[in-house]
């Protein structure tokens, strides 16, 4: 009101030195960097590793640019230089030499898993190891829970699922998993592993639940890279529909209640409104993966020239930290990490 009674009485360029204009402090990187509000920190980042009970030397992923596949015996040594470079936790995919219908290497006491993190924990034991809690890796069929076939139609017996999840996640935290993250998606997966963790002595084993797991197309390049897509149908009856985010805050606050101490969304930057909601709406420490596709998607853009690597990384992450996220899951944690130190 104020300025537009000025500006019929006043020449413009008088009114610009009388009124307070907000302005932004962007003179110099010094400034910027003063009043930057969302600093990326090498503690934020959590590695993904796959390791293979198949190999003898690592193999590069072929829809990955950049990921491998690790063997038994590389997989302690990679994780200590993950630490090196400053990074607090690695999260485990194991790949088995045999699956079954029963995803019995998911919970053997000598699987792929169980080996890795007892190699890990022998020689970087303040490493946070975090185990994912599934059985599609496991499973003949690759999904992610028992299924029954009825005629054309398959279903994924839920109670059974989870029992044979809880046997997993007890197997892991006797292995030295720190905390385990049940991608699976089954229902009340959760409130069983906390119950059975308590109770065999592991109430100090954290769980990261993967709360809000949309069926998603991003996650394409990482079935190559765990060796696990489906071999029938596919995930909508288990994962949640990208239609839905009511249902996905709820699915957040059942998880929360049954005892989850992280909780995910996942993918990462299709879902930021999902992110900013739940990290908002329940407080807890949130997690978001930021996936597969996601990462496939920005490096064949870098392998054309059409993008640069670090900047855009970087600004991505920035984006998903700004929305909210305190932990993030990405394939370029290493990477990462120099840059931040650079
Ligand atoms: C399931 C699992 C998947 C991912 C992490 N855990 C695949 C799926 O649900 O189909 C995807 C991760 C990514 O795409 O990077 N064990």
């Amino acid at each position: 009101m104020l300025a537009t009674h000025f500006c019929t009485a006043y020449p413009c360029f008088l009114v610009r030195r009388l009124v307070h204009r907000p302005r932004r402090l962007r003179r110099s990187p010094a400034l910027r960097n003063l009043v930057r509000e969302t600093q990326l920190s090498v503690h934020d980042f959590v590695l993904p590793l796959f390791v293979s009970e198949k190999l003898d030397e690592r193999r590069p992923i072929g829809s990955m640019p950049g990921a491998f596949q690790l063997p038994l015996k590389q997989i302690a040594d990679q994780a200590s230089r993950a630490r090196d470079l400053g990074l607090q936790a690695v999260l485990l995919f194991g790949i088995p030499q045999n699956k079954d219908e029963q995803a019995s290497g998911a919970y053997s006491e000598n699987g792929v898993i169980q080996k890795a993190l007892r190699s890990i924990k022998s020689k970087c034991s303040d490493l946070v190891t975090i185990t994912d809690v599934c059985l599609c890796e496991y499973m003949s069929h690759g999904h992610c829970g028992v299924t029954r076939i009825d005629g054309d139609h398959f279903h994924v017996l839920n109670d059974e699922s989870v029992e044979l999840l809880v046997k997993t996640a007890l197997s892991h935290a006797a292995a030295g998993a720190d905390m385990v993250a049940p991608s699976d998606m089954m229902d009340g997966r959760i409130g069983a592993i906390r119950e059975a963790l308590d109770a065999e002595g592991f109430d100090q084993t954290g769980i990261i639940s993967y709360a809000a797991k949309f069926a998603s197309s991003f996650y394409g390049p990482f079935r190559e890279a765990a060796e696990s897509p489906p071999q029938f149908g596919d995930r909508r009856s288990y994962q949640m529909d990208f239609g839905n985010a009511n249902e996905a805050l709820r699915e957040v606050a059942l998880d929360i209640d049954e005892g989850a101490d992280i909780v995910m969304v996942k993918p990462a930057l299709p879902y930021l409104d999902l992110l900013w909601r739940v990290r908002e709406r329940f407080g807890k420490p949130t997690a978001v993966y930021h996936v597969s596709g996601e990462y496939a998607m920005v490096k064949s853009a870098v392998e054309k020239g059409l993008l640069d690597e670090r900047a855009t990384v970087l600004e991505i992450m920035t984006a998903l930290k700004r929305a909210g996220a305190d932990v993030i899951v990405t394939y370029w944690a290493r990477e990462l990490a120099k840059w931040l130190r650079d």
